[in-house]
């Protein structure tokens, strides 16, 4: 057998072929993708029938299939969905009358609802004045989780380091605000979302009416046009926090209600940081020019943005995905597959699937964690029974999980410091034989996948 051992969290069966493929095949797997059958974002004057691009346009379905992501005003069926998440009737059944009820629900919380329920929240924080062409605005969710400015201005001039402990790294320009009414309001909140991932209270809570308008040029050093993203970022070397900032990233484009990658994405952080780890060729799939880091870029200046977007946060209370708590039996979240699909055409990923004989050696990938917590504690007994399994090796992404929970064992001696009562901060004994059996089982399944291909393939 051919076995790695990687410092890293759980355990899985990883080996992917990835493949960048050339640009033209990019551009066709994106028109295809993105403009004529998953993407159904409005220009306000064309309306694709088949694609209800035009809000308000999914009904009518005696032709064709109209199909919308489900946010859209008359795309309230959920056979029009861009697909329907799947419950199961028997956990947490006693909540719900029925089983649309819980799938409306998990809609809600971890599909495209989602979507729905940040952009109807929305709220004017700073009020535009009509009777001004240029003038500002701020418009923002519940519990400032996303924001959409126009004609917004900060003044990153002489500023000093703030040495308070307590605002944690906000990085606070001098002056931040635009030429419109600040309802003051809607910044005034009891502190409970304030944490740094959570919401852009700390940053936009000194937002302020200005008697000038920073759409004129004498006002800034720099006037911004292309279309902005602020971002706050979770930890970038670790997968699993990182893709929660792309993910929400992916939200905030479907929020505002566009797919535009000639986007500037700028990080709210003061100065450049010498890497953004190994997850970065991610970016692409997003924008198409370089990241950029408020401090560094329009140091000293003061900056006018046509138009900028405070995007949703890694961790947001009951946001996507980070600790959010959703309702057993339900999955298939529609809202995560459009990521997927999403991120696999921009970077124009292939699977390449190149073997065909089964009776090659099958390669099992065993993640562990160097850290105090969250530890396979006999993972060397776990390992020495892995070596003596005959020859594998694996292509392909497969998850597979534990059956059977009494054949986990949780033994924490001493309890996380900060993260105690969540059972991911423990660590965890195996059953060696259960554990060797669900290898075997995944090994059966990639064997069976390689003779399913290869037959289909007539080689
Ligand atoms: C801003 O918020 C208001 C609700 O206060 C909403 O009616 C309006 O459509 C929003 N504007 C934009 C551009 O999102
Ligand atoms: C809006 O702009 C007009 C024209 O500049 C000005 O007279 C008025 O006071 C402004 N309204 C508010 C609420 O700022
Ligand atoms: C937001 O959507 C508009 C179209 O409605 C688009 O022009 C703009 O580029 C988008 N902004 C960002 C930051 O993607
Ligand atoms: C398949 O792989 C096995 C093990 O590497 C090898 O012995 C066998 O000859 C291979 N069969 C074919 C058809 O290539």
């Amino acid at each position: 057998m051919n076995f790695r051992r990687v410092n890293f969290f759980g355990w899985v069966f990883v080996s992917l072929t990835i493949n960048f493929a050339d640009k033209q095949q990019i551009r066709n797997r994106k028109t295809e993708n993105n403009i004529k059958g998953d993407s159904f974002f409005s220009g306000i004057d064309q309306s694709d029938e088949q694609t209800c691009e035009k809000y308000g346009n999914c009904q009518d379905s005696d032709v064709r299939p109209h199909k919308c992501w489900g946010y859209e005003l008359g795309c309230t069926s959920p056979d029009k969905w861009f697909r329907k998440p799947h419950c199961d009737d028997t956990k947490a059944g006693r909540y719900f009358r029925t089983i649309e009820e819980k799938v409306n629900q998990f809609w809600k919380e971890a599909d495209f609802g989602y979507v729905k329920s940040v952009k109807d929240s929305l709220q004017f924080v700073c009020r535009p004045n009509s009777s001004q062409a240029e003038t500002s605005s701020l418009n923002c969710s519940k519990e400032l989780t996303y924001c959409k400015a126009q004609n917004l201005y900060v003044d990153l001039r002489d500023i000093v380091k703030s040495h308070d402990r307590s605002q944690g790294n906000v990085f606070t320009p001098k002056v931040i605000g635009g030429n419109c009414d600040v309802d003051s309001n809607t910044l005034t909140e009891d502190g409970k979302y304030r944490m740094e991932l959570s919401s852009w209270l700390n940053e936009l809570e000194d937002f302020t009416s200005l008697s000038f308008q920073p759409s004129q040029s004498k006002h800034c050093d720099v006037v911004v046009k292309k279309p902005t993203i602020f971002m706050k970022l979770d930890a970038v070397v670790n997968m699993y926090h990182h893709f929660c900032d792309f993910f929400n990233l992916y939200v905030t484009m479907h929020v505002n209600g566009s797919f535009n990658t000639d986007v500037n994405i700028v990080l709210w952080e003061e100065s450049q940081r010498r890497s953004l780890g190994n997850f970065g060729a991610t970016w692409k799939a997003f924008s198409s020019n370089p990241v950029l880091y408020l401090g560094a870029e329009y140091k000293d200046k003061r900056v006018c943005f046509k138009t900028a977007i405070f995007s949703l946060l890694p961790r947001m209370a009951f946001g996507l995905y980070y600790n959010t708590p959703l309702i057993p039996g339900c999955f298939k979240s529609g809202l995560f597959k459009a990521f997927s699909e999403y991120v696999i055409a921009q970077l124009g990923i292939v699977q390449k699937k190149t073997l065909l004989n089964s009776s090659e050696p099958i390669r099992v990938t065993l993640l562990s964690r160097g850290t105090k917590y969250r530890k396979i504690l006999n993972e060397d007994e776990v390992i020495y029974a892995l070596q003596t399994f005959p020859e594998i090796q694996l292509r392909g992404v497969s998850y597979m999980t534990w059956q059977n929970e009494d054949k986990v064992v949780e033994k924490t001696e001493e309890l996380h410091p900060r993260y105690g009562d969540n059972p991911k901060f423990r660590n965890y004994a195996f059953d060696v034989r259960e554990f060797m059996r669900l290898v075997e089982l995944a090994v059966i399944k990639v064997r069976r996948s390689i003779e399913e291909h290869r037959k289909e393939h007539n080689r």
